[in-house]
This record gives C-alpha cells, structure tokens and sequence, in this order.
C-alpha cells in the first residue's frame, strides 16, 4: 500500500471525480481538505465531485470565486462548507464567512487556503492540483498534515489506493 503523500495521477476528469467520490467516503465533520494548485488546475472541479457524491450528479454545484462560500446540506445532515479565499483581503475577514463555524462541525473544502494564514487549521488533508502537460492531465498530491488518529490515516489510504487500483485496470 503506497504511503503519503500519495501521488494519484489524474489523467482526464472522470479520474478527478472518481477521487472527489473516494474522499467524499472518508472525510468527517471537522475535516479540513486544503485545495492548492494554479488557476484552472481543478480544486473546483475535485470539491464539486466531493459534493456531488453526496447529493447526486444534477446538484448545482458553482464556484464560489465571488460568494467565496457556498454551503450544502448533506443528506447525512453534515454540513459542507466550499470556500474560494482567492479574493480574500485578509485572513480576519474569513470569521466572517464563518470559517470557524464551518469547522466546528463541518466539512471545510478550502480553494486557496494560504489566505487563511493563521487561521489554517494544523490538522488537514492537503491536495495539491498540478497540470501536467495534456490538456487534461492533472496530478494530485494528497498528505494527511497535523494530528490524524492512525484509523483516519489508513481509511484515507484504503481510499486513495483503491482509487489507483480502479485506474489502472
Ligand atoms: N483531470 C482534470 N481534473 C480537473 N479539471 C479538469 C481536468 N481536465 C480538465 N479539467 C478542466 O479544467 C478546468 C479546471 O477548472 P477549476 O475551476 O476546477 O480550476 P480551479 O483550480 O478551481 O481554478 P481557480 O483557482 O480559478 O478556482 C475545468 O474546466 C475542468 O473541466
Ligand atoms: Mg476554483
């Protein structure tokens, strides 16, 4: 079993879905994932399948380049919280937002999370996005940072393995 951080190469878009669904399976309320990677890289494209796992393909799931926050009721009754801090002025700003609520009992997918500063959780899942030449190819790169619990760590890990197994048959 490959060990963090995971490499998971993303070769066209139903592989960027296929590992939004694969998180979307393991993450919990109080989970923290931060998306980084360039414009256009596919942090959107990765949350939007993460939600969609749960509320179905037809769900209407828009960048939150200008709101910088959309949020979502899972049919678990867990919240989602989907921020794009590109356009935060400074990191105070995002309280308003609600960040803190969002981590109290929510999921936090975070576009741009170097804007949070020192509000960036300790504790996360980092998923950097990197355009790898083809025009479609991407390349994730996934490390469980901060405090995990062992049983999180190896669930993520199943998760993600499985996920390269599906892709490579
Ligand atoms: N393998 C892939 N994974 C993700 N997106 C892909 C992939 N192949 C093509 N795309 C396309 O690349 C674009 C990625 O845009 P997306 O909005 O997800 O980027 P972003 O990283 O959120 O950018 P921004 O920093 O502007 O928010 C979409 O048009 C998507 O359809
Ligand atoms: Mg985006």
């Amino acid at each position: 079993m490959p060990s963090m951080p995971f490499i998971v190469p993303l070769p066209n878009l139903t592989a960027t879905a296929a590992l939004g669904r694969a998180l979307a399976r393991v993450l919990e309320p109080g989970d923290v994932v931060a998306l980084r990677g360039d414009l256009g890289s596919g942090k959107t494209a990765l949350a939007r399948a993460f939600i969609q796992a749960q509320l179905g393909a037809d769900a209407e799931v828009p960048s939150p380049t200008f709101t910088l926050v959309q949020t979502y009721d899972m049919p678990s009754g867990v919240a989602v919280w989907h921020f794009d801090l590109y356009r935060l002025d400074h990191p105070d700003d995002s309280l308003e937002l609600g960040f803190e609520d969002a981590l109290a009992d929510g999921i936090v997918l975070v576009e741009w999370p170097e804007r949070l500063g020192a509000y960036l959780p300790a504790r996360r899942l980092e998923v950097v996005m990197v355009l790898t030449g083809e025009s479609e190819a991407r390349t994730a790169c996934l490390t469980a940072v901060g405090d995990w619990k062992n049983e999180r760590r190896d669930a993520l890990q199943q998760a993600i393995s499985q996920l390269e197994l599906a892709e490579t048959q």
